[in-house]
């Protein structure tokens, strides 16, 4: 097939639309626009702020030293640097939840993925979560500690949303005032950013690479 005058210009067209133009677009991807929240020596501060309230809390309380459950995975960061931070003993342990898929959506409960797997009846407990938001995930999680006849229940989380139905939690690092999403620290936007070690609100937007 020969093409001629315009049909040229409109084939050549065509091709450009057909091959250069997808390399184009490939560019142009959502990307995500950080912006600093906590620096890592706000964040040490109130590790340390949180550490001295629990000791002021717990030191001396029972013969048995305290257990610190961090609720994994976003609670994995904070949990360590807090466990590390007491100046008194403790045991660490570990237990896994989901409320936000990997489409960021979060669901309307929270599920226990993976529960205590400690004796913790009689023993203080300090439920260590990175944020509580909506409370799904801290309700759910109390619910299932309980059950086991902790002789005390405690709830630290780094970062509360005052909407958090109701939560009053114990322990504090930050209280956040908006509804932005938060990663670092432990914390993740489909996955990512987990290992930041600031923490960020993220602004998801669409922009191209000459906006970088
Ligand atoms: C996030 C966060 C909290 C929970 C808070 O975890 O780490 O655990 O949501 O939300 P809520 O107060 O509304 O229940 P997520 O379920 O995303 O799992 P992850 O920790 O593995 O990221």
């Amino acid at each position: 097939m020969e093409f001629k005058g315009s049909q040229r210009h409109v084939f050549i067209a065509l091709f450009y639309i057909l091959t250069a133009a997808p390399a184009e677009y490939i560019l142009i991807t959502m990307e995500e626009k950080l912006t600093l929240l906590m620096s890592r020596e706000e964040i040490a501060k109130a590790v340390a702020r949180i550490a001295r309230e629990i000791e002021r809390d717990l030191s001396g309380n029972t013969t048995k030293p305290p257990i610190l459950i961090g609720v994994l995975k976003g609670a994995f960061v904070f949990t360590a640097d807090l466990s590390r931070e007491l100046k008194m003993p403790v045991e660490v342990g570990f237990v896994r939840t989901t409320s936000y898929g990997l489409n960021d959506l979060p669901s309307d409960k929270a599920n226990i993925i993976q529960g205590i797997e400690m004796d913790i009846s009689g023993r203080d407990v300090i439920l260590v979560e990175d944020i509580v938001d909506r409370g799904l995930t801290i309700t759910t999680l109390m619910e299932h500690i309980e059950e086991r006849a902790p002789a005390s229940l405690r709830i630290c989380t780094l970062l509360s949303r005052p909407s958090a139905n109701d939560i009053n939690s114990d322990y504090i690092g930050l209280s956040i005032t908006d509804d932005s999403f938060i990663v670092g620290y432990g914390m993740d936007y489909k996955e990512r950013y987990r290992d930041l070690p600031e923490l960020y609100t993220i602004t998801p937007s669409t922009c191209t690479h000459n906006d970088k």
